[in-house]
């Protein structure tokens, strides 16, 4: 067990969903993956009482303080592990680095909340499937009515096959799938997109349901598709679940112009991915148009660009 004299570094990474974001609310399946490059990480070094620090934001953990009354989803998180440990939150100076950006689609409010757990237990035992019923409780106050997507696939830092209120499945991936990640610069509130996506099911349920379903075909298909390294049908599929998104309103004109440009540039499949209305897109691409179609996004606005691939 680390003593508090260490200095202990521990990190969670930020996702990205594949397909099925927002259908994946009303129970149909999702597929989602971590994006290792960018992460958040706690460094924990001794200190005489608990504080946490994120370039210049800084919060004391108060001596005497209720859980109830914590406000913060930092303090919170780090309370409520304590709490699950039957400790009391270490004294410590958690500094907190992300290369996440916050509000665009990656997950960064899970990834802070699982490094913040990792960082309080330091050495204690905390079981994954303890830290991510943790991180979805921390989850709820910025999203409302997380699917808990977000959580499971930061957590446990593997593909998943997510169902809401089933265990999740990891996926077989056949072939290995080129992807660029490409964030519009504008940041949005899921809360809202998932709010307003919500508003529509209650005004126009026949139109928004019958897309919600749509979706979840499409993520079956996708699984398949995935599994015996189609990346052409993948590609198609991405651009079909591109527009049921766009039909639920969660789509706009940034989003639209990085999906077209992939597509006019040779990508094989554009959607956005994660809350919408702005954060990040994602490009299904040949390692030979990887280059074209990077540089078109960038073209039409992209502030940054990642590579990945799943293998
Ligand atoms: O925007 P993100 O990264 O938090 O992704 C949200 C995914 C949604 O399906 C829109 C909401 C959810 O809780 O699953």
């Amino acid at each position: 067990m680390s003593s508090l004299t260490d200095t202990i570094t521990v990190s969670a990474p930020a996702k990205i969903i594949l397909f099925g974001e927002h259908a994946v609310v009303y129970h149909q399946p999702a597929l989602a993956v971590p994006l290792s490059a960018i992460r958040v990480t706690v460094t924990r070094t001794p200190a005489a009482a608990p504080i946490f620090c994120a370039g210049s934001w800084t919060r004391e953990f108060p001596a005497d303080i209720s859980e109830e009354t914590l406000t913060d989803p930092v303090l919170k998180m780090a309370q409520a592990t304590a709490k699950h440990l039957g400790i009391t939150v270490p004294a410590a100076r958690y500094e907190i680095a992300s290369t996440i950006p916050p509000a665009s689609g990656l997950g960064s409010g899970a990834a802070v909340s699982a490094a913040i757990g990792r960082a309080v237990a330091g050495g204690h035992v905390l079981p994954a499937s303890v830290l991510n019923a943790l991180v979805y409780d921390i989850e709820r106050i910025h999203h409302g009515t997380p699917s808990g997507i977000d959580n499971t696939v930061i957590v446990y830092e593997q593909p998943v096959f997510f169902v809401r209120g089933s265990e999740p499945a990891l996926f077989d991936v056949g072939q290995p799938i080129h992807l660029l990640v490409a964030d519009t610069g504008r940041s949005a509130l899921t809360k809202e997109s998932v709010g307003d996506v919500r508003a529509l099911v209650e005004s126009q349920p026949e139109f928004a349901l019958s897309r919600i379903h749509a979706i979840g075909d499409i993520v079956a298909s996708a699984r398949e598709a995935l599994a015996s390294g189609n990346i052409s049908q993948l590609g198609e599929l991405m651009h079909q679940n591109h527009a049921l998104l766009r039909d639920l309103t969660v789509s706009s004109p940034e989003l639209e112009a990085l999906v077209n440009a992939a597509t006019q540039a040779g990508a094989l499949g554009a959607k956005l991915s994660g809350g919408g209305r702005g954060g990040n897109m994602i490009a299904l691409v040949t390692p030979e148009a990887r280059a074209a179609v990077s540089a078109a996004l960038t073209a039409a606005g992209a502030v940054r660009v990642i590579e990945t691939t799943l293998e």
